[in-house]
C-alpha cells in the first residue's frame, strides 16, 4: 500500500466566526500550538467581541470557551475581518458560514440558502495561493462539494493550470475539498470538541484526508476519526440531526399520551431507554426542539428527498417538524385553558428564553413560539433568562406597542426581569421553558408567597421540585405527567 505523505499544514483560516467556527477553531488552536489559526468574519461587531479584552464579552456563551480563548488568543488564535489576507496565507480553509433555510425563491421554506457558502468559496478561489485544502464545516446538502469544486476549479484554470508551476508563469493554485461536518451541541461545545464521539472526514484526496486527520490526531483517538466518501459525510450530518430530532418528537408524542392516560413520561423514558438498542439519551420531553439546526436540517432533508422523487420519504421526515410545531402550540393553548380560558391582562412569569440551557442562543427557541401564542392571547409576560440579552428578546418577540396606543385593552406585552423572584411577583403562573440549573432549586415557598392566587406552575421541562411547589400551594402541570 502507498504511504501517504500529508502536505504540511502550518496555517489555518476559518471563514465564519459563529457558534461553530469560534469554539471549533479555539479548540484546534489550543490542542495544536504549532498551528496559526485565524478566524475571519464579515461581521465586524462579532470580530470585535471575539477580540474584547474582557473574556466575559465573547459573542458566544459556552461553558469553558473563555478559558480556551484566553489561553490561545494572540498566541496562535486570531480574529480579524481581513478575510482576503487570511485566506491567502492559509494552507487549509474551513468554511463555517451560516446555511439557513431559504426564505424565498426555489425551495423556499425547505432548501438551504447556500449564498454564504458560495460567496466564501468564491473568495477562497480568488485569494488562495499554492495548494489549499478547503474543508466544509458548515452543514450542507449532499453534493454541495461538487459545487464548491466547480467554483474552485474555475480559478485554477484562470491561474494558469491545475498543477503547481503551470506553464503560464503565474503560480498555479490547486485545491482539495473535504467534508468535515461538526457534531457539537451548544452548551456543551467545548466538551464535545475535546472529547468527540467521532470526527467525520469525507473526501477523495488521501493526502488532504491525512492532513486533516493529523490535526485531529493531536487529541482524538484515531479510532474515532471516521473516513467516508464526500457524499456520505455530507449526508451523515443531516441524518444525525434528523434522527436526534425524531427522538424528541417521538418522546413528546408519547408525553402527550402520558398526560391523557395517567402514565409518566420519565418512567416510560427510563423503561424504554434501559433497552441498550434505544439508549437513555435524548428522551427528555419538553416544549419541542429548538436551535438553529434541527428544523432547518430536516427541512433540507425533506427538500432533497422530494428533489430525488422520494415523496414518501420526504413526508416521513416532514412530520417530525410538523409535530414539533404542534407541541409548541399545544403548550401555549394548555396554559390558556388552565387559567380559566383567558390570559388577557394576566401576568405570567416565563423562566428561560434560550432554546436550551447553557447557551445565549435563541434561534428557533420554543420560547419564541410559546410566548408569541400567549401574547396573542393578551398575556403580560415577565421573562427571565440568565444569559439571553433583552435586545435579543426584543428581536425575537418585537416590542408590542402600548395597549392604549393601539386602542385594545387586551393586547399582550412583555418585560424583562432580572431574577426569577422579580418575574413571579404578582404573577398568576410561572412557566419554565428552559432547563437552566438555577430553576431546579427555586425557593417555592418564597415564590408562592409572591404570586397572585390561584397560582400555577407549568413545568415544561420537568426539572423543578414540583412536590415543593405543590406544598407551597401552587397548582402544578408538568410535561408528560398524567
Ligand atoms: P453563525 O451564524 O453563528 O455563524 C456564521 C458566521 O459566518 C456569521 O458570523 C457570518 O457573519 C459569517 N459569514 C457568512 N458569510 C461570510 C463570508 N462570506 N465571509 C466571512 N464571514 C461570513 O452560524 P453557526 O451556528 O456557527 O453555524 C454555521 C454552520 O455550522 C451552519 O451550517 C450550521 O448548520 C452548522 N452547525 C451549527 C451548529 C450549532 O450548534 N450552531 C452545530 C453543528 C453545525
Ligand atoms: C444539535 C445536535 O445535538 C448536535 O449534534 C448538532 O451538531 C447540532 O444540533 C447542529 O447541527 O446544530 P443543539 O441544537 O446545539 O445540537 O442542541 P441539542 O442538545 O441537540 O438540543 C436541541 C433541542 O432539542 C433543544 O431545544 C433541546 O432542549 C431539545 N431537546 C434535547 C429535548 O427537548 N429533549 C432532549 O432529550 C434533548
Amino acid at each position: 500500500m502507498d504511504v501517504v505523505h500529508p502536505p504540511e499544514v502550518r496555517s489555518i483560516c476559518c471563514i465564519g466566526a459563529g457558534y461553530v467556527g469560534g469554539p471549533t477553531m479555539a479548540v484546534i488552536a489550543d490542542r495544536c500550538p504549532h498551528l496559526q489559526v485565524t478566524l475571519v468574519d464579515l461581521n465586524a461587531a462579532r470580530i470585535a467581541a471575539w477580540n474584547d479584552p474582557d473574556l466575559a464579552n465573547l459573542p458566544v456563551y459556552e461553558p469553558g470557551l473563555a478559558e480556551v480563548v484566553g489561553r490561545c488568543r494572540g498566541r496562535n488564535l486570531h480574529f480579524t475581518t481581513e478575510v482576503d489576507d487570511a485566506i491567502a496565507s492559509a494552507d487549509m480553509v474551513f468554511l463555517s458560514v451560516n446555511t439557513p433555510t431559504k426564505t424565498r425563491g426555489l425551495g423556499a421554506g425547505q432548501a438551504s440558502d447556500l449564498r454564504w457558502i458560495e460567496a466564501s468559496a468564491r473568495q477562497v478561489a480568488a485569494q488562495a495561493t499554492g495548494h489549499t485544502i478547503v474543508v466544509e464545516k458548515s452543514t450542507l446538502p449532499v453534493r454541495t462539494a461538487e459545487t464548491i469544486k466547480q467554483i474552485l476549479m474555475g480559478s485554477q484554470s484562470l491561474a494558469g493550470g491545475a498543477s503547481p508551476g503551470g506553464e503560464s508563469g503565474v503560480e498555479a493554485k490547486t485545491f482539495s475539498v473535504l467534508s468535515n461536518p461538526e457534531f457539537l451541541a451548544e452548551g456543551t461545545a467545548i466538551r464535545d470538541l475535546e472529547h468527540p464521539d467521532r470526527v467525520l472526514i469525507g473526501g477523495e484526496d488521501p493526502a488532504a484526508i491525512a492532513a486533516l486527520s493529523a490535526i485531529y490526531g493531536h487529541w482524538v483517538d484515531p479510532e474515532r476519526i471516521l473516513h467516508t466518501n464526500l457524499w456520505s459525510s455530507e449526508l451523515s450530518k443531516l441524518t444525525a440531526n434528523a434522527f436526534l430530532a425524531q427522538r424528541i418528537s417521538s418522546i413528546n408524542a408519547v408525553g402527550a399520551l402520558c398526560e391523557a392516560t395517567g402514565a409518566d413520561i420519565t418512567e416510560v423514558a427510563r423503561a424504554i431507554g434501559s433497552d441498550s438498542r434505544i439508549g437513555m439519551k435524548f428522551l427528555a420531553a419538553g416544549p419541542g426542539f429548538g436551535g438553529s439546526c434541527f428544523q432547518k436540517d430536516i427541512l433540507n432533508l425533506v427538500y432533497l428527498c422530494r428533489h430525488y422523487g422520494l415523496d414518501d420519504a420526504a413526508s416521513y421526515w416532514e412530520q417530525v417538524v410538523v409535530f414539533n410545531s404542534w407541541q409548541q402550540q399545544r403548550i401555549a393553548r394548555l396554559v390558556v385553558s388552565r387559567l380559566f380560558g383567558t390570559v388577557s391582562g394576566k401576568r405570567l412569569a416565563v423562566l428561560g428564553f434560550a432554546f436550551k440551557a447553557d447557551t445565549n442562543d435563541t434561534r428557533e427557541s420554543p420560547a419564541i413560539a410559546i410566548c408569541r401564542g400567549l401574547l396573542e392571547e393578551g398575556a403580560h409576560l415577565v421573562i427571565h433568562d440568565p444569559k439571553v440579552a433583552t435586545t435579543q428578546i426584543s428581536a425575537d418577540l418585537g416590542r408590542p406597542p402600548d395597549a392604549c396606543e393601539r386602542g385594545f385593552a387586551d393586547d399582550g406585552k412583555w418585560q424583562r426581569a432580572e431574577t426569577p423572584l422579580e418575574a413571579v411577583t404578582g404573577a398568576d403562573a410561572v412557566i419554565v421553558l428552559t432547563e437552566w440549573g438555577a430553576y431546579r432549586t427555586l425557593d417555592w415557598p418564597a415564590i408562592a408567597a409572591a404570586m397572585r392566587r390561584p397560582a400555577w406552575l407549568f413545568d415544561v421541562r420537568d426539572i423543578t421540585d414540583t412536590a415543593a411547589a405543590r406544598q407551597a400551594g401552587l397548582q402544578v402541570w408538568s410535561v408528560g405527567k398524567g
